[in-house]
């Protein structure tokens, strides 16, 4: 297959995606949550199967299912293990029952932004998290895709983060981030990506934190009062393939396969801080509203959650903590 990136979503008018791929061509799905067309993981994830397709052509072919539509947040790494899907990009807050260490990208105000998070996954402690689940769960990561740094909605504006105090805050599956929401007063409830717009709407959760991507992607702010700038954490994920999968390829394809990660990891993230801009921008032209925070009222969110990193530390390791830290 030699067009552009395949990408199936409901309703789409393929019912069999493996259709569009040639005879005798290994059919490797990627299966991923986030949506639209501006999205730094939609882009890169495109980019991948584009690349694959085009310099493999013959060998493999790589299907994108984006926005839940194959698995979701709850089933995409089970799916994994068990060879239902090939390739995943899930956010690196979402693996904490395979190893506790990841927290460590959760860490509220660790980075100060992406590129700070970029030089950390350079030292020799971010690269051995590549692997961190590949003996317990033959997960391999291919590399680091930064999404962006993240804000909080609300449906009343939050300027301290006593603003949400008794509110309840939708969570990724990250015990870091149940810490951090627990710290400013509010209850943290951990909940799919795909359910998220429709739990903001019905009230189920008053506010959930993330990119400007997927704020605007996902059309969070129709369903928010604001969105405040608190630029607390990092969302990033982990491109990954299971040890399965690679140790299937033959020695060739199989270096092919890497280096082409390797190169669409790195365009990923040098991109990644326009796209984010980008979508910033249209959140506001699209209605949105962006609460800016004076340096006085940021720090007020630091002092309040920066005290969760304690009870991390023994778990993800104080080196790792320190190397992200200092990066
Ligand atoms: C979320 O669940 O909020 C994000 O991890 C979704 C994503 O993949 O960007």
């Amino acid at each position: 297959l030699t067009t552009l990136a395949l990408t199936f979503s409901a309703g789409s008018a393929f019912a069999d995606s493996s259709s569009a791929c040639d005879a005798g061509e290994r059919i490797v799905k990627f299966s991923h949550v986030t949506g639209g067309t501006t999205h730094p993981k939609v882009v890169a994830a495109n980019n991948f199967a584009d690349r694959v397709n085009k310099e493999m052509n013959g060998k493999l072919c790589v299907v994108v299912y984006p926005n839940s539509t194959l698995f979701g947040d709850s089933k995409e790494l089970e799916a994994l293990l068990l060879g239902d899907v090939q390739l995943l990009a899930p956010s690196l807050s979402k693996f904490g029952s395979y190893s506790p260490k990841y927290g460590v990208f959760d860490l509220p105000f660790i980075f100060k932004d992406m590129d700070h998070a970029i030089r950390f996954t350079k030292t020799p402690e971010g690269k051995k998290l590549l692997k961190a689940m590949e003996d317990n769960a033959g997960f391999v990561g291919l590399g680091y895709w930064m999404s962006g740094m993240k804000y909080f909605s609300a449906n009343k504006k939050l300027t301290l983060p006593s603003d949400a105090e008794g509110l309840k805050f939708r969570v990724q599956t990250s015990d870091v981030a149940k810490s951090m929401i627990s710290a400013m007063g509010a209850s943290p409830q951990a909940m799919a990506f795909s359910e998220v717009y429709g739990a903001l709407q019905t009230g189920v959760v008053d506010g959930q934190e993330n990119t400007w991507s997927n704020i605007y992607t996902k059309k969070f702010y129709e369903v928010q009062d604001s969105i405040t700038e608190t630029n607390h954490q990092l969302l990033a994920y982990l491109f990954m393939t299971s040890k399965d999968f690679l140790d299937s390829l033959s020695p060739a394809d199989h270096d092919q396969f890497m280096a082409i990660a390797d190169q669409v990891t790195q365009e990923a993230n040098e991109s990644v801080k326009a796209k984010e801009a980008a979508n910033r921008a249209n959140i506001l032209k699209a209605g949105g509203k962006i609460n800016t925070l004076t340096e006085e009222q940021r720090q007020t969110w630091v002092d309040t959650m920066k005290p969760v990193w304690k009870k991390f530390d023994g778990d993800i390791g104080t080196d790792v903590v320190n190397a992200a830290a200092g990066a």
